[in-house]
C-alpha cells in the first residue's frame, strides 16, 4: 500500500513540500504520496489524529502549528527541543516521533550546497527568534572561529549566546550584541534570520561587516534581492544566496528520516530558484 505523507498549516497553498516530497519519491522510486493539510486554527490535534488514523506515517509542519506539534509529540528529538518547535513528525505505532530538521538543513545548505565550510570562520547571524535558536547547534557543530548573534532586542541574543555556550562540547565563542556593536568588526559569512525581509524592512546592520570574500545567506526565501542581500551587494559581497538550499535540504532530512534514503536535492533546488534581482 502507497505510505501517506502531508504537510499540516494554515494557510497551506503556498507550501512547497507537496512539489519538493513527490519530486523526491519519484527519484527515489518510493512508493508514497505527499498531500496537503489545511489545519483548522485551534484544531492542529484533531486533524492530525485523523491523517493517523487514516494511515498516515508522517507529516511536515508550518506556521502557526510548530508549537502544537511540539506539545502533540510523544518523543522530541534533540534538534525539536533545542529549536522549541517541531517541523517534522513520524507516526508510529502510538508514537509520535518529532524533530526539527530547518538548523541542520540550513548549514547542509551552506556547506555541500554552497561549498563555504563553516569551520575556522567568523559567522554572524542577524535575528534571536525561531530560526536563530534552531540553527545555534548545528552551528556551533561546525566549529566557527566565532559566533556573533546580533539582535534589536540585545537581551534575546545574550540568552541564545549563553544557551549556545551551555550546550557545546567545544570552544567556540559565542556572543550576543546589540547592532550598535558591530562597528569595526568583520565576519566572513553572515545570516539574515530575522524577520525583517518578509516585511521588506532591513535590520540596522553596518555594511562594514562584511569580509573581503564573505558569503551574505538570507534565510528567507523566494523575494529576490531582499534589502539584506541588497546592502551586501552595495558593500561589494559577490556570494549572495537565499533560503531556496535550506528549504530543499530540511525536506531531504526528512525524506531520510521517514525513508532511509537522502535523496538528491539539485533537481529541486534548480526548479525552484527565484533569481536574487
Ligand atoms: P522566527 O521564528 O522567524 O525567527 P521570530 O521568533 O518572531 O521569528 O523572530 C523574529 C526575529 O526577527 C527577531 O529576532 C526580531 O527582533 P526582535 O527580537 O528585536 O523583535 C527580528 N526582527 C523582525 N523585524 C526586524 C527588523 N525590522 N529589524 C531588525 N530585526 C527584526
Amino acid at each position: 500500500m502507497t505510505d501517506r505523507y502531508a504537510v499540516i498549516g494554515n494557510p497551506i497553498e503556498q507550501s512547497k513540500s507537496p512539489l519538493i516530497h513527490t519530486a523526491f519519491a519519484q527519484v527515489t522510486a518510493q512508493d508514497m504520496e505527499y498531500t496537503k493539510v489545511l489545519g483548522p486554527v485551534g484544531g492542529f490535534a484533531g486533524a492530525v489524529d485523523a491523517f493517523r488514523a487514516a494511515g498516515g506515517k508522517g507529516m511536515n509542519v508550518t506556521a502557526p502549528f510548530k508549537l502544537d506539534a511540539f506539545a502533540y509529540a510523544t518523543d522530541l528529538a534533540p534538534s525539536a527541543q533545542m529549536a522549541g518547535a517541531v517541523n517534522a513528525m513520524k507516526f508510529e505505532g502510538g508514537r509520535v516521533y518529532a524533530a526539527n530538521f530547518d538548523g541542520v538543513g540550513l548549514v547542509r545548505d551552506v556547506v555541500h550546497n554552497l561549498g563555504c565550510p563553516l569551520q575556522g570562520r567568523r559567522v554572524l547571524v542577524l535575528g534571536a527568534g525561531g530560526a536563530t535558536r534552531g540553527a545555534l547547534l548545528p552551528f556551533l557543530a561546525e566549529q566557527p572561529a566565532e559566533l556573533v548573534i546580533v539582535n534589536r532586542t540585545v537581551a534575546k541574543a545574550e540568552e541564545l549566546a549563553a544557551l549556545g555556550r551551555q550546550h557545546q562540547s567545544s570552544n567556540v565563542p559565542v556572543q550576543g550584541l546589540g547592532y550598535d556593536q558591530l562597528q569595526g568588526r568583520q565576519f566572513d559569512v553572515v545570516f539574515n534570520a530575522t524577520s525583517a525581509s518578509l516585511t521588506a524592512q532591513l535590520p540596522p546592520l553596518p555594511s562594514s561587516v562584511f569580509a573581503p570574500g564573505a558569503l551574505a545567506y538570507e534565510l528567507a526565501y523566494g523575494k529576490g534581492l531582499t534589502p539584506f542581500l541588497q546592502l551586501a551587494k552595495q558593500a561589494g559581497v559577490t556570494r549572495l544566496a537565499d533560503g531556496v538550499g535550506m528549504l530543499a535540504e530540511q525536506a531531504a532530512e526528512a525524506f531520510l528520516w521517514w525513508r532511509g534514503v537522502r535523496p538528491d536535492t539539485q533537481g529541486v533546488i534548480r526548479q525552484l530558484t527565484v533569481p536574487l534581482v
